[in-house]
């Protein structure tokens, strides 16, 4: 089995991950108990991350006493920064790999079982794992890496440390790998990447470099002019590019960073509709200079120029963000300053945090102006309420419209009512009198709205998936 930690960059490696061990004749199982090979995926974006990892493999250790022949692998983001530390804290953890040799997590356990633990962790990608075998979990909707690795250096963030430098992959091979898709039953893409939006940043260096390379096809898809030498802003291209893809009803993509956020990715957004009505835009805070001190690169007032920009052009726009709460240094009036932002931009859902310290980062030597915990919790409790009413309201004007859903499941809560997904990617339960399959489209009336979810009533199903899921969703 694979337990992903991480965000959707790790959980799309897991799919690799179980890729290859499904290719070495295992099969996919939720249980520990179950399981031969168990893969943890890991992530330390912040300490709890960490903790939970540590958590884990403590309580894994009696089941590999029992069973010496399961075999225990660390891959992903905590092992790529602590690679010794997890195997001197658990001896008991058979293969460790880091963030860019996931290509060799099943040769490593083979090893393993011949000659012993192995810790491998490489500094660079030798190349791009995008061949490696992809084991999904649904049927109808995908996640596409598009470039790995980060380039920027805010100040709280220890990705660039364990993802590397930024790394675009061929826009031909993307747009090749969203066809294949498409024709395997996937009608929803979503494109993934830490700086999604300078997407082809690299690419077009090379592309610019003097000679042309003899893949200059390839790297830079249709939209290059063979001899023009024109660098062009390929992320929105790409965007255009893979919502034509035949099959291909939804695109989404994350995460985009406000300073990069051009006007050509908000007009492709407003003149095409496969693309979602969705921008995700991390804030982080509303406070010029804390925004300065984290080296975002813009200021309160540009990202709300952006939005207001975006909102402008694409009709009935969602938007959400991640922030930071309790910054080293953030005072009460910076953060009122995000509270205020905050209150402006409207957001539709926050994904909050309180600033974690990241060893290795630059934020982390700060410590004269580390936050108390108690102040960054309160100032958390007060953000979440700002965010709770935007929320709320944006579901509210949502009552009354149509909306197209995809059929998720069932709820969890109700075997009667079915779960969707809206294009603003809001979550929505409605009753159904007949079987709907998962990847299904449907048109939904919207009739009440709480915090975090809305409730319909189905009007038509509009689209019903190619292939036969492997669980049919039935509410009856
Ligand atoms: N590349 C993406 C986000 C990467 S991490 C971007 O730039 O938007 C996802 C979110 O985790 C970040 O947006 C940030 O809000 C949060 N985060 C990152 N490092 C953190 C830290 N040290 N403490 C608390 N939150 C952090
Ligand atoms: Fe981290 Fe900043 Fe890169 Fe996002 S853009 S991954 S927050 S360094
Ligand atoms: Fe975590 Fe690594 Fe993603 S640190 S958030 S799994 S890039």
């Amino acid at each position: 089995m694979v337990r992903t930690y991480g965000c959707q960059m790790n959980e799309h490696d897991s799919e690799r991950i179980a890729g290859l061990l499904e290719m070495d004749g295992l099969e996919q199982t939720d249980s520990f108990d179950d399981a031969d090979v168990i893969v943890l995926n890991t992530c330390c974006i912040r300490e709890n991350a960490d903790n939970k990892l540590y958590g884990q493999l403590g309580n894994l250790k009696k089941l590999k006493e029992e069973r010496p022949d399961l075999q225990i692998a660390v891959g992903g983001c905590l092992a790529q920064k602590d690679r010794e530390i997890i195997q001197d804290k658990a001896p008991h953890v058979d293969v460790v790999f880091g963030t860019h040799n996931v290509a060799r997590a099943t040769g490593l356990l083979a090893e393993a079982r011949i000659s012993g633990p192995i810790t491998e962790i490489i500094e660079e990608s030798e190349v791009f794992p995008s061949a490696l075998p992809v084991k999904r979990d649904a049927s109808y909707a995908a996640w596409m890496t598009i470039q790995i690795g980060c380039d920027n250096s805010c100040a709280f963030c220890i990705v660039p440390a364990v993802r590397g430098r930024e790394i675009s992959r061929p826009y031909n091979e993307l747009v090749r790998e969203v066809e294949e898709l498409a024709a395997s039953g996937i009608t929803e893409v979503t494109l993934l990447g830490q700086n999604v939006n300078s997407y082809g940043r690299d690419l077009t260096l090379k592309l610019r470099g003097g000679e042309l390379p003899p893949d200059a096809e390839d790297l830079a898809g249709k939209v290059w002019v063979a001899g023009s030498h024109t660098a062009r802003p390929l992320f929105s291209d790409l965007l255009r590019s893979v919502s034509e893809v035949e099959g291909i009803r939804r695109v989404r993509y994350t995460s985009p960073h406000p300073k990069d956020l051009r006007p050509e990715t908000i007009t492709a957004m407003a003149e095409v509709a496969e693309i979602c009505e969705h921008l995700h835009l991390p804030l982080q805070s509303g406070s010029d200079e804390v925004l300065s001190a984290m080296h975002r690169g813009y200021t309160a007032d540009r990202y709300l120029a952006k939005v207001h920009a975006a909102r402008l052009e694409i009709v009935d726009l969602a938007l959400s963000t991640d922030i930071i709460v309790g910054f080293p240094g953030e005072s009460d009036s910076d953060f009122e300053k995000t509270l205020e932002v905050a209150a402006e931009a409207r957001f539709d859902n926050a994904y909050t945090f309180v600033y974690s310290p990241r060893p290795g980062t630059q934020a982390a030597e700060l410590v004269d102006k580390y936050v108390a915990s108690s102040v960054a919790s309160t100032r958390m409790e007060r953000l979440r309420k700002v965010i709770e009413r935007s929320s709320r309201l944006g579901n509210e004007s949502r009552i009354g419209h149509s909306e197209e859903v995809i059929v998720e499941g069932r709820s969890k809560r109700d075997p009667n009512i079915l779960t969707g997904r809206t294009r603003h990617n809001r979550l929505i339960h409605f009753p159904a009198n007949r079987p709907i399959r998962a990847g299904s489209y449907a048109q939904v009336n919207v009739t009440a709205a709480r915090t975090f979810n809305l409730m319909g009533e189905l009007v038509e199903v509009t689209a019903s998936p190619k292939h036969r899921t492997r669980i049919p969703v039935v509410a009856s």
